[in-house]
């Protein structure tokens, strides 16, 4: 694994997979109300200037339909992101949906740009047992903040952030995980280690993403040979109204593939024609015959590897696909319950015969 640099992009080559379809998927990103309090410039959503096509995309799901969804997955005891490109925290009754989603035993990550958390909702979810939030930080200084988020309210994120860090701790529980994140961008990059190196220090895990534009991740060195997308055998978008897009990038779904309130459910949608087809053209090596997967190459983004390795003097798991790289503390393993991101869990056991002190003594 190369070192040099902690943007993600530089991973070996990719193990090659079978693919094979689950009979639900594992991972939902669930649009439960897609509107945001911010409007940040990378954001696929909030940061375009087309009006017209955001009014179509932006609304909220009924609270019934929403369960309608849950009831249907609940068996395979998914895993669901709450949000799509819109704001966690600003989904009306994000209490009750959330509550609904744990007594079906589904595990819920979110991530936030942290902004409006107060004490009594990280409480919440310290007592609903969320089981992952990150906060979207992107920058150590507010004058980059306000570049890539367009606020200049750091000062008030990390506040949250670490409110959530203390209620856990007050409140003697390991969970929710807590992350912080940085997106790359040209205007944040210098920012980048000096980011790791802060955080890495305080929360569970810190994770660095690469952008999406223009129909693909920006800076990853896209391997040659090409492999079906992961996004098509495990993760379903749905969308405020129930449509499900090919993969959460499209943001407007432009190319549906089906609405699971409509076209015999999560079931129907995932197992339709569409949804087949097009992995047939990813499995047969005819992506030009998928308009929107043609050029991308998130499809890189679906493999990790993995190292134990040492960050500002703190152990961590670093996992690095061409998309993310995450900081995952050793020594706060404790909070990674069940099934995370949607990808396979790391050997708890051999993480645990690791002396340390002993390992971050050592000299590099
Ligand atoms: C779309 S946001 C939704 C949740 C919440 N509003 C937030 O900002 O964390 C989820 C994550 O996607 C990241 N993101 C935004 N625009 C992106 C893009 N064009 N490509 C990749 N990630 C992006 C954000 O920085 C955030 O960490
Ligand atoms: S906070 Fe999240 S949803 Fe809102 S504009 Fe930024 S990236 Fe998009
Ligand atoms: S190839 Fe790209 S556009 Fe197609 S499903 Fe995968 S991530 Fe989405």
């Amino acid at each position: 694994m190369s070192k040099d640099s902690a943007r993600p992009g530089e991973i070996r080559d990719l193990a090659k997979k079978t693919w094979e379809v689950p009979e639900l998927p594992e991972r939902y990103l669930l649009d439960l109300r897609s509107e945001c309090n911010l409007a940040c410039p990378m954001c696929l959503l909030h940061g375009s200037d087309d009006d017209e096509a955001k009014e179509g995309a932006i609304g909220k799901m009924e609270f019934d339909q929403a369960t309608q969804i849950l009831d249907e997955i609940k068996e395979v005891k998914p895993l669901i992101q709450p949000s799509m490109w819109g704001e966690p925290l600003l989904a009306k009754n994000l209490r009750d949906h959330l509550q609904n989603m744990k007594d079906r035993g589904i595990s819920v990550c979110m991530n936030t740009n942290g902004l409006t958390l107060r004490e009594p909702l990280a409480r919440f979810f310290v007592e609903v047992g969320l089981d992952s939030i990150f906060f979207s930080l992107d920058s150590t200084t507010p004058e980059t903040l306000k570049k890539v988020r367009g606020v200049n309210k750091l000062q008030k994120i990390e506040d949250n952030l670490r409110l959530m860090l203390r209620v856990r701790e007050e409140m003697g529980a390991t969970m929710p995980r807590i992350g912080a994140t940085f997106t790359v961008q040209d205007e944040n990059e210098h920012e980048l280690e000096e980011f790791i190196d802060k955080w890495v220090q305080e929360v569970d895990v810190v994770r660095v993403g690469t952008v999406f534009e223009d129909g693909g991740l920006t800076g990853i060195s896209t391997p040659q040979e090409r492999v079906p997308c992961g996004a098509l055998y495990h993760t379903m978008p749905i969308h405020f109204d129930g449509n499900v897009s090919i993969c959460c990038f499209d943001s407007f779904a432009t190319e549906i593939v089906g609405n699971v309130f409509t076209d015999g459910g999560v079931k129907g949608v995932w197992h339709g024609d569409k949804l087949n087809k097009i992995r047939h053209y990813h499995e047969t090596n005819q992506y030009d015959k998928v308009p929107f997967c043609k050029d991308c190459n998130a499809w890189a983004g679906y493999v990790y590897e993995e190292e134990v390795t040492k960050r500002a003097g703190v152990a961590v798991l670093e996992r690095r696909s061409h998309q993310f790289v995450y900081y995952n503390r050793l020594d706060r393993m404790d909070s990674w319950h069940e099934n995370l991101r949607g990808h396979e869990p790391p050997d708890f056991e051999a993480l645990e015969q690791i002396d340390l002190d002993e390992f971050v003594a050592e000299e590099a």
